[in-house]
């Protein structure tokens, strides 16, 4: 089961006890979340602009008085950015799920809790439900709807079916909870610990804005604790 890789040029950097340094011109985009009459999420309006530079620097403590952008308040508030992500690659930690006609893989700790998978049964029994068409069409548009790349689909011959995102930075906006959570990295962006190692790249994934992940640099869902 194998990625192919389209890098960009683009890239972030964790800096230690402090924010995002992004690099190369990497667009920041507003990712706002649509819900139906129930409440559940159910696609993305991306691409209004939050601001137009090269490069800039963006909250990882979550008390910015300019969030999404760094003011610097991580130094007065004794923040602890410590990285804790175990590293392990995406597919040797993943839960995988065989369905008739669609395999689903999981990796719990990367929610960030964006929701899309809830629908209609949620993407997992929509999996086990394959081999009806509908069913598998919802399961892989949930999948990939999926900002932090917590569920991935897959053909059942092993390959992969990942949206197209170019490659950018969004500041996602849930009107459901309106609070400050994480932000979106899309397109295989490299993205850099503080001590220069690169973590593992992937089109899509989640880091922390907030400052509470238990799974630095990565969200894992705490911002719904404010
Ligand atoms: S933004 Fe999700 S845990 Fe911090």
């Amino acid at each position: 089961m194998l990625i192919p890789d389209r890098s960009p040029s683009g890239r972030i950097d964790v800096l230690a006890n402090g924010p995002y340094q992004v690099g190369g011109g990497l667009p920041l985009l507003r990712a706002l979340i649509i819900s139906d009459a129930r409440g559940d999420p159910v696609s993305w309006i991306v691409g209004e602009p939050y601001l137009a530079s090269k490069t800039y620097r963006l909250c990882r403590c979550g008390h910015s008085r300019m969030w999404p952008i760094c003011d610097a308040t991580h130094g007065s508030v004794g923040f602890d950015g410590g990285e804790t992500d175990s590293r392990v690659p995406y597919i040797e930690r993943a839960e995988v799920i065989d369905g008739p006609a669609l395999r689903l893989t999981d990796v719990r700790i990367l929610c960030s809790n964006a929701g899309f998978c809830t629908r209609e049964g949620g993407t997992w029994r929509l999996t086990s439900q394959s081999a009806d068409p509908h069913a598998r069409r919802l399961a892989i548009e949930q999948a990939g709807n999926c900002p932090s790349g917590r569920l991935v689909a897959w053909e059942t011959n092993g390959e992969v079916i990942e949206p197209v995102l170019s490659p950018s930075v969004c500041v996602i906006q849930n009107p459901r909870i309106g609070i400050r959570g994480p932000l979106w990295v899309r397109g295989r962006i490299a993205v850099y610990s503080a001590a220069g190692v690169r973590y593992e790249k992937r089109n899509r994934l989640t880091l922390c804005g907030c400052g509470l992940s238990h799974n630095k640099p990565f969200c894992d869902g705490k911002h719904q604790d404010h």
